[in-house]
């Protein structure tokens, strides 16, 4: 399928935009500063915070899963069986955990981090899908 192309020069932090790759939602996340540095605080609680079960582009193998630290690109489907989850940049309920931001399954209830890791006890199997993607400038993603 071709590639798709978002501009992301006038994202807010902290905001969620959509765009559609091969049929599926790609979710690409402005994370502010405190989404990026609450990434440590979790990971003993995390299936898998280095991503190593998941075939996934070389630059997701990181803490952030991304190129960019500040922008996160994911397919927006559930790992378990493909709803929809949702972005909840502020309203986890584990705050004295260091954990406030992420998305939430309403389907089963998986529960993922702003880096799109799964957390441990959820029925999702793995993290959520990194896609290939690349900046062509400053403020431009080109996914695919
Ligand atoms: Fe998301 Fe089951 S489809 S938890």
């Amino acid at each position: 399928g071709a590639a798709v192309s978002a501009d992301v020069s006038k994202m807010e932090e902290g905001q969620l935009i959509r765009v559609e790759w091969r049929g599926k939602p790609v979710w690409i996340v402005k994370r502010t500063q405190e989404m990026i540095e609450q990434l440590p605080n979790h990971e003993n609680r995390l299936r898998d915070p280095e991503s190593k079960e998941l075939q996934q582009p070389v630059y997701a193998q990181n803490r952030h899963r991304s190129i960019r630290p500040e922008f996160f690109v994911a397919v927006g489907i559930c790992t378990h069986f493909g709803c929809s989850p949702t972005y909840m940049p502020n309203e986890f309920a584990s705050q004295a955990e260091g954990v406030r931001s992420g998305f939430f399954c309403p389907c089963h209830g998986s529960r993922f981090d702003i880096a799109g890791r799964v957390f441990q006890n959820v029925p999702a199997p793995t993290n959520l899908e990194v896609p290939p993607y690349m900046f062509t400038d400053e403020f431009t993603i080109l996914v695919g």
